[in-house]
């Protein structure tokens, strides 16, 4: 087992990664104070097996716990369920020294963290996620969030967890397509910010894919110490930590503009590095091989690379609502490999032009 620590002052946590994790989270879980009651907000799809090995850890801790199903995926993240989960804690007489536990994937990390932060001012959260999307990016950092209509993330907080539980051991039952979605967010890593990474996917992606235990286990602990270094320099999305954003624009556009029904958040994601590099590529800031090699990178994890797009129109409208909109789209482009920087006055020509260049109709 791993243990990397995100040191934010006055509220630094650990990420603890490997397997076995749930079924020792009673050791493993600091202090938690007060509490009485721990409400393991839970994907449907992974309560069985994850939700017993857990609340044994946290009745051993003497907790009382409350399972809360929850749909799975993006359709978790709504107010409706949001609210639904708040009166489910009031019913229950949650109190504010106790515990929300998320167990599953990014959506409910960001749900049940949502709520942990709003509800009686803000109770702590601890995150279990069991994806790999959730391992390596969403479940650490303290971001929370449900989606509206009218964009994804566009409600949330900023509020770090008490701890965060990887149990790799999760990821060997993981679906294909989650597991290829969690790729796309390793790729990102290696693409934006650690070239030594990337390299290693390129050549030899076999073990990864083939799930090898101890791997997964390097690889979720290589992503975790880049994501909580970055978080520590910069906990609140202000500089360096939006570079993990990149080639979310684009994916964040698409998921929503296909209803969050549509490609997964990884699959999005994906394109939306393709697009980031062809861009790059087409303002002279990158040399031509980086969308290649983005391409190839993502086509070798099992992701696609292009496919179709929605009307270049509809993007851009979806763009105007993206958190880094500051009077125009600030993108997160790459100069080459590891060497991210934030780019504003991208013109809407310019980015239609790359659109239609990927096969987006006008
Ligand atoms: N997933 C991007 C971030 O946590 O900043």
């Amino acid at each position: 087992m791993d243990r990397v620590t995100v040191p934010i002052p006055g509220r630094s946590y650990d990420v603890t990664v490997g397997a076995g994790v749930l079924e020792t989270a009673g050791s493993i879980l600091p202090d938690l104070g007060r509490a009485a009651q721990a409400f393991v907000v839970v994907d449907g799809a992974v309560a069985d097996p994850w939700l017993g090995p857990i609340g044994e850890a946290l009745e051993a801790r003497s907790l009382h716990v409350v399972p809360l199903t929850v749909p799975s995926g993006e359709a978790a993240k709504t107010m409706d369920v949001y609210g639904t989960l708040l009166h489910q804690l009031a019913s229950q007489e949650a109190h504010r020294d106790d515990v929300v536990v998320a167990l599953g994937g990014g959506t409910v990390g960001d749900l049940a963290g949502f709520v942990a932060s709003t509800y009686m001012r803000g109770v702590g959260v601890v995150q279990a996620p069991t994806t790999l999307i959730g391992q390596v990016d969403a479940a650490i950092g303290g971001k929370t969030a449900v989606n509206l209509p009218e964009g994804k993330n566009l409600i949330g907080t900023f509020h770090q967890p008490l701890a965060v539980l990887c149990d790799v051991g999760a990821l060997a039952t993981l679906p294909d397509r989650d597991f290829r979605s969690g790729l796309a967010e390793v790729a990102k890593y290696g693409l934006a910010l650690d070239p030594e990474l990337l390299e290693g996917l390129e050549r030899d992606p076999a073990p990864v894919l083939a799930r090898d235990p101890a791997a997964l286990e390097a690889l979720v602990v290589r992503c975790v110490r880049i994501k909580a270094a970055t978080v520590a320099a910069d906990e609140r999305d202000a500089a360096g930590r939006l570079f993990l954003n990149y080639g979310h624009t684009l994916g964040h556009a698409l998921e929503r503009l296909d209803a969050f029904a549509g490609r997964s958040h990884g699959e999005a994601v994906a394109i939306g590095m393709v697009f980031a590099a062809r861009l790059a590529v087409a303002r002279g800031l990158a040399a031509e091989d980086l969308a290649q090699r983005t391409a190839r990178v993502l086509r070798s994890l099992g992701l696609e690379s292009d496919g179709p797009l929605p009307p270049s129109h509809d993007i851009l409208t979806a763009f105007r609502m993206d958190k880094k909109f500051h009077g125009g789209v600030r993108f997160v482009l790459l100069r080459a490999v590891g060497e991210p920087v934030v780019v504003e006055g991208v013109t809407e020509g310019e980015l239609r032009a790359v659109l239609q260049d990927m096969g987006a109709p006008t």
